[in-house]
């Protein structure tokens, strides 16, 4: 190896037929390799929540990893970790991921204390590690919320969204076949605004960040993603209520606006929905 070539340390050296990166590395060819392998580096300290299930008892663990090329998202890093451990025969961690490019909702931790991470607006898989300077020390944890169930490590149940979601219902008035989407006109604006609300992929990060453990943010964006939407207009104050009423009886506490929520919200919902969501309860029907 020449002088300027990082070493991928953390990645284990290939036995027979190697493993998941270094063999991707090998089917890059001689000249993108080569760039994967002089890209810059960093060295981090994790230490992770480990918790075996969610009767066990959890505490932190460390790891380092050494020289890691900062093109790799934490995501990545936890599975080049958790190569090695299954290497040595241990348990990896687990967290929960499904699109890594920040639209299913699926990932989410908190990484020094902050939900979903430092960067603003952005999931914990597209958090990538040049955000991050040699040398640091990244405390990685389970969203913290009495209504989300430690399941393993990094990863909660957050089927409490869930049941939100459905005691929302459906639209119980029979309107015959669905209409021609498009004979139903909706002005730009009126459609940017219910857009707005339905980015909400549905991590919870607004929970795990608030005092409260409130699901308001999370709630108000489902509520007025088709609370302005003329299709949403039946039974729309009934929807809200039964929304906020299952909230409650999961255990989430109540919005007291310290604007956490919308600080560490990967997709920026406004916390203004919060105070739509409150109007809603007691609009006439
Ligand atoms: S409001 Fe934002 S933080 Fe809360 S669940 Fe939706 S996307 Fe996640
Ligand atoms: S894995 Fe889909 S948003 Fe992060």
């Amino acid at each position: 190896m020449k002088q300027n070539e990082a070493p991928l340390a953390g990645l284990p050296r290939r036995a027979g037929q190697g493993s998941g990166i270094a063999r991707i590395l090998d089917d890059l060819g001689p000249f993108r390799r080569r760039a994967a392998l002089t890209m810059s580096t960093v060295s981090l300290t994790l230490r992770i929540w480990r918790q075996a299930g969610p009767s066990a008892s959890g505490g932190f663990e460390t790891h380092a990893l050494e020289a890691v090329p900062t093109d790799l998202s934490l995501l990545e890093a936890l599975d080049l970790l958790n190569e090695r451990l299954i290497a040595a025969g241990e348990r990896p961690v687990g967290f929960e991921h499904d699109c890594r490019e920040g639209i299913c909702g699926s990932c989410g931790f908190l990484v020094n204390g902050q939900a979903q991470g430092p960067q603003r607006a952005t999931s914990v898989c597209q958090l990538y590690l040049r955000q991050f300077r040699d040398g640091d020390v990244l405390t990685l944890e389970p969203f913290r919320a009495r209504a989300f169930t430690v399941l393993e490590d990094l990863a909660v149940d957050r089927a409490a969204l869930d049941r939100i979601i459905a005691a929302g219902g459906y639209c119980s008035v029979n309107t015959g076949s669905a209409p021609e989407a498009n004979a139903l006109l909706i002005g730009r604006d009126q459609a940017a605004r219910a857009f707005d609300a339905a980015t909400c992929i549905g991590c919870g990060a607004c929970v795990a960040s608030c005092r409260n453990a409130s699901a308001s943010l999370f709630v108000a964006a489902k509520l007025a993603h088709l609370g302005q939407l003329p299709q949403g207009q039946p039974e729309r104050r009934q929807r809200a209520r039964a929304m906020q009423a299952q909230m409650r009886a999961e255990g989430f506490g109540s919005c007291s606006s310290n604007l956490e929520c919308e600080a560490v919200c990967p997709k920026q919902i406004s916390a203004d929905w919060i105070s739509w969501m409150h109007r809603e309860s007691w609009r006439p029907v």
